[in-house]
């Protein structure tokens, strides 16, 4: 995640670095390791750029002279600016946006990840292209640079045929003062609309205090923005003619993109937590690429056992970890409670690959687990969203989740990201090892591929139902979560998203067990949440949904699009979409958290700031 910001416009120079600078602090909230812009000033590109956060690019701009530009007399201002959330290249300047050409011509500012982009470095520099960082964005410039013949949107047309991945980007030439050009591939790009001005942004609020006027830009469409014109053309190349709409949301809701609560909006850019996770370390064939994380294909294919330490919701992605990993990979995992492992005197050394999931990489319990491990002479992986934090630190090897930040203390986009992570983990070692056939293989990178655009679906074909069962129970008194296999974590993380942000005690219950105790909770009056998503014991789960049925409760199922038999036993079936049965807790939590929001919402909490809890905790 990163947050991009492009103005157009009639205003002089230092204006716009103003706005820029203005538009990034508003971006923050989607990375904050580096930033960097860069404007058009006569027949130069002035670029400044820093390591840190805003204030250390003000101070780079203060240094460089350039804090009160001054532009040449009638022409338009014209600059791009970044705030980067690293993932391809280290936190350094000459990683940090914008990006260049060979000739410093061309400047771009990107948001997303190019997957290609070892051909496209390879192919450029077979050419005679010197690269100067170690990002992905960098062959957006260079590949403009070489299309470009005084027309920068012809140029980036061509360029984008190149490109795959999920990215938006907005251009600049340097001969072509008053034009900015951008497009976008499932990252989210906004025009706003000026009087004599314009705005591309990677999000409203970049540009919010100034303009209230917002085009939409769609997948594959190019945006060619002047001070007083905007052009959209379709991915075919014909043109587009859209309306701006009128945005009228106040200062606290633009924070939020428009949603009610951080959770809801981070339960919506869940979609694109996996997409940054994922895409890029699934090659266009079935090969996964985590030579990011650091732990060598030797070390992979000979580990013998991998455990888990984790609390809470990450505890939970262990636990689903654990079903990819003995699967595909056939290779015994534990998943342990962070804060229990450490003081159990554990058997572990040598040979254990140990993984800390954590997504603050700060909790005190799975730091302390970690370095046990390491100290007993086990690898340790870190499993973070942060980069930097003490997890990252504390290990030998670091897969990062990128989920961008998470401001709600309830985890959800977090946690979709960390099982990602985990599947990622479970499929290289399953391919190192030789545990999958290829053809196997293939159609779970594919599928697992696919899950961002089923989420979106998801989250917007469930919505509505789920807002009616809410309703239909925000004031029991207590929730059974049920589930088996790998539905099992799914309602455990359910479960706790539920107490943790609406304070209804909850259970969460492996179905078969249920009949050994938890039983006795049920009455008429008890609603059973339950997994029933396909699975090799589908017709187990319904036995057990049977068993509670019988003794009078209410049962609500999330279920496989298409499973009618589920629908035939219970009171009311949530579907999700069909994908590989390992795969589906991706889609199967989806409207469990929607659930826990929406009960919590009608019953008027907080639910970004649920009573007693830390985002951090950092004490054990
Ligand atoms: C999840 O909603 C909770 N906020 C909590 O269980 C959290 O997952 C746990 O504290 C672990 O945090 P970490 O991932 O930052 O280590």
């Amino acid at each position: 995640m990163c947050g991009i910001i492009g103005y157009v416009g009639h205003r002089p120079l230092e204006d716009c670095e103003r706005l820029l600078v203005a538009g990034l602090e508003k971006l923050e909230y989607r990375g904050y390791d580096s930033a960097g812009l860069a404007f058009i000033s006569g027949a130069s590109v002035e670029k400044v750029r820093a390591i840190g956060n805003l204030e250390q690019l003000k101070e780079a701009l203060h240094a460089a002279g350039l804090d009160h530009p001054v532009g040449e007399e009638g022409s338009a201002s014209t600059g791009i600016a970044h705030t980067r959330w690293a993932t391809h290249g280290r936190v350094t300047e000459e990683n940090a946006h914008p990006h260049s050409d060979a000739s410093g011509e061309v400047e771009i500012v990107m948001n997303g990840i190019i997957e290609n982009h070892t051909e496209l470095r390879r192919s450029l520099e077979a050419d005679g292209v010197a690269f100067s960082s170690e990002t992905d964005a960098e062959v957006i410039s260079h590949l403009i640079a070489a299309e470009f013949d005084g027309d920068l949107t012809a140029a980036v047309r061509a360029a984008n045929t190149r490109l795959r991945g999920h990215y938006s980007f907005v251009a600049m030439h340097v001969s072509l003062p008053g034009t900015l050009v951008a497009t976008r591939c499932e990252t989210p790009l906004v025009v706003g609309v000026g009087d004599g001005e314009n705005f591309i942004g990677s999000a409203i609020p970049a540009f919010m205090a100034e303009t209230r006027n917002v085009l939409e830009i769609e997948n594959g469409e190019i945006v060619t923005v002047g001070a007083d014109t905007i052009e959209i053309e379709a991915s075919d190349g014909s043109p587009v003619q859209r309306e701006p709409e009128l945005v009228t949301w106040d200062e606290e809701a633009a924070e939020k993109a428009g949603y009610e609560t951080f959770m809801m909006k981070e339960i919506h850019e869940q979609p694109e937590a996996i997409a940054e996770t994922i895409l890029d370390r699934l090659s266009g064939d079935a090969s996964i690429d985590l030579s990011d994380v650091g732990l060598d294909d030797d070390y992979l294919t000979n580990l013998r056992r991998i455990v888990v330490v984790a609390c809470g919701t990450s505890y939970h992605a262990g636990l689903v970890g654990r079903y990819a990993i003995e699967r595909w990979a056939r290779i015994p995992v534990e998943v342990d409670i962070a804060s229990e492992y450490r003081y159990r005197d554990p058997v572990v050394g040598p040979g254990d690959l140990v993984v800390g999931i954590t997504q603050s990489g700060e909790t005190a319990d799975t730091l302390a687990a970690m370095r046990l491990a390491r100290e007993a002479g086990a690898t340790v992986l870190a499993v973070t969203n942060i980069m930097g934090s003490q997890a990252t630190r504390d290990s030998d090897a670091v897969l990062y989740t990128r989920a961008g930040l998470e401001i709600g203390v309830a985890a959800t986009k977090t946690f979709v990201a960390q099982v990602a992570a985990m599947y990622l983990l479970a499929l290289r070692l399953a391919e190192l090892r030789g545990t999958l056939d290829p053809g196997e293989l293939a159609a779970l990178v594919a599928d697992l591929r696919s899950i961002p655009d089923k989420m979106d679906r998801t989250i917007d074909s469930v919505s509505e139902m789920v807002v009616e069962i809410a309703r239909r129970h925000a004031d029991q008194k207590f929730f059974l979560y049920l589930g088996r296999h790998i539905g099992l974590p799914v309602c455990l993380e359910g479960a706790l998203k539920l107490k943790e942000v609406s304070y209804i005690p909850t259970d969460a219950y492996a179905a078969g067990e249920m009949k050994h105790g938890p039983i006795a909770l049920l009455d008429e009056s008890t609603p059973v949440v339950c997994v029933a998503t396909d699975s090799p014991i589908l017709d187990k789960v319904l036995s057990n949904i049977e068993e509670v049925k019988a003794r009078g409760a209410d049962t609500i199922a999330v279920a496989t699009e298409g499973s009618d038999r589920v629908a035939e036993v219970v009171e009311e079936t949530i579907f999700v979409p069909e994908t590989d049965w390992v795969l589906q807790p991706l889609l199967a939590i989806l409207p469990l958290q929607l659930l826990a929001y929406h009960v919590a919402r009608i019953n008027g909490l907080n639910v970004d700031q649920p009573r007693n809890l830390a985002k951090t905790v950092t004490v054990e």
